[in-house]
C-alpha cells in the first residue's frame, strides 16, 4: 500500500484504512487482543503477623490485612482454588533486633508461615517468600549495619544465606531476595545448593528503585525505618542501571527477575524484558494499590476497570508475572 493511502481523505469514499473495523464487536476485539491477563500470571503478596489472634486491617491498604497463621492458611487455599500463579509471604515478627534474628530462626513467623502454607497447598500453588531483613530489623534496613551505622553489604550476605537455608527447610518453592545487596543472588544460590535445595528457585528483585510508593507497605510490616534506602535501592533517574542489575542477577543464577515498583517504571520493565531470557515479574506495589483504592473510595474512578487496566498495563509493558494485592479479586473478575 502506498504511504499516502491511509491518509487519503476522499470526500466521496472516506478513509480506506479504518482501524475501527476491528473494534466493532466484542468478539472482533477479542480476536485481535495482543495482551492476555490470566489468574496463573498473578501472584498474591500476603502478610503474616506473629502472635495475632485475629487478622489486623492495614489502614493504608483497604482490603489487605496482616494475617494470623490460620487466616493465612485459608487465604492460600483460596489462592490455589482461584488458580493463581503463586503466593508471596512477608513476615511481621513480634520483636525485632539489630540483626533481624527472627528471619533465620526456624520458629520465626515467616518460616512458620511458609511451612503452614506448604502443608496446606502442596504443589498446587507455588509458595514464595520475601528474602530480606527489613521486616525483622529494629532499624528497618534491609541488611545489618556496620559500626558506623551503614548497611554492610557482605555481612548482610551471610545472613541472607542463612535465611535462604531456613526458608528452604520450611519448604518454600521460590525465594525472593529484595534487599538489593550486591552479589545476593550468587550467595543465595550457593547456600541453597549447598543445603541440598537445588530445586528452590530464585526470583530476584533485580531492578528495585527507592520509591515513595512503598509507603503503605511500611505500615503493613510495622516498619521502624529511620532514614531511607538510597544507598542500596536504585535511583529513579537510571533506566540502564535497571537493565544492568537484571543482567547481573541472571548471570548469578536468578531463575526469574523482577522490576519494582511497576507503574512508575514501565519503561524499565520493557527494557528488562527485551534484555533477558528468563521470565520477568513486576510488583504492583502498596502505594500503587492505595492510589486506586483511595480514588475509588472517593468515587473519582471506576474501581474494577481501573484495577484490570492497571494490571494489563504491566503485562503489556512486558511482565510475564505480576505481583498484586488484587490477585484474588482480579482472578474472580477475569472469570468468563
Ligand atoms: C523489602 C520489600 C519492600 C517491599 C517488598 N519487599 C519494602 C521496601 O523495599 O521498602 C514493598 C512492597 C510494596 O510496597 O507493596 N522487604
Amino acid at each position: 500500500m502506498s504511504a499516502d493511502a491511509g491518509s487519503r481523505d476522499d470526500r466521496a469514499a472516506g478513509p480506506v484504512v479504518r482501524p475501527r473495523r476491528l473494534r466493532r464487536t466484542a468478539a472482533l476485539r477479542e480476536l485481535v487482543a495482543e495482551t492476555s491477563l490470566r489468574p496463573a500470571q498473578l501472584v498474591l503478596p500476603v502478610f503474616v503477623r506473629e502472635g495475632a489472634d485475629a487478622p489486623v486491617p492495614i489502614s493504608s491498604m483497604p482490603g489487605v490485612v496482616q494475617h494470623t497463621r490460620d487466616s493465612l492458611r485459608a487465604a492460600a487455599v483460596e489462592a490455589a482454588e482461584l488458580g493463581l500463579g503463586g503466593i508471596m509471604l512477608f513476615g511481621v515478627p513480634e520483636t525485632k533486633d539489630a540483626r533481624g534474628s527472627g528471619a533465620v530462626d526456624p520458629g520465626g513467623i515467616l518460616n512458620l508461615g511458609i511451612a503452614d502454607v506448604v502443608a496446606e497447598v502442596g504443589d498446587a500453588l507455588p509458595v514464595m517468600s520475601d528474602l530480606c531483613l527489613d521486616e525483622f530489623t529494629d532499624h528497618g534496613h534491609c541488611g545489618v549495619l556496620d559500626a558506623a551505622g551503614r548497611v554492610d553489604n557482605d555481612a548482610t550476605l551471610e545472613v541472607y544465606a542463612e535465611m535462604a537455608r531456613a526458608q528452604a527447610a520450611a519448604g518454600v518453592d521460590v525465594v525472593g531476595p529484595s534487599g538489593m545487596m550486591d552479589g545476593q543472588v550468587a550467595v543465595i544460590r550457593a547456600a541453597l545448593d549447598g543445603a541440598g535445595a537445588s530445586d528452590v528457585a530464585v526470583l530476584a528483585y533485580s531492578a528495585k528503585y527507592a520509591s515513595a510508593f512503598y509507603g503503605p507497605f511500611r505500615e503493613a510490616v510495622d516498619s521502624s525505618l529511620v532514614g531511607d534506602r538510597r544507598t542500596y535501592q536504585q535511583d529513579g533517574r537510571n533506566g540502564l542501571e535497571g537493565v544492568r542489575e537484571a543482567l547481573l542477577d541472571v548471570a548469578e543464577g536468578a531463575d526469574m527477575v523482577m522490576v519494582k515498583p511497576a507503574l512508575a517504571y514501565l519503561d524499565v520493565l520493557r527494557r528488562v524484558r527485551d534484555a533477558v531470557d528468563v521470565p520477568v515479574a513486576a510488583y504492583n506495589i502498596s502505594g500503587e494499590y492505595a492510589m486506586v483504592e483511595a480514588a475509588a473510595a472517593k468515587g473519582w474512578i471506576d474501581r474494577e476497570p481501573a484495577i484490570l487496566e492497571t494490571l494489563m498495563s504491566i503485562r503489556r509493558a512486558g511482565a510475564d508475572v505480576v505481583l498484586t494485592y488484587w490477585a484474588a479479586e482480579a482472578a474472580r473478575l477475569l472469570r468468563p
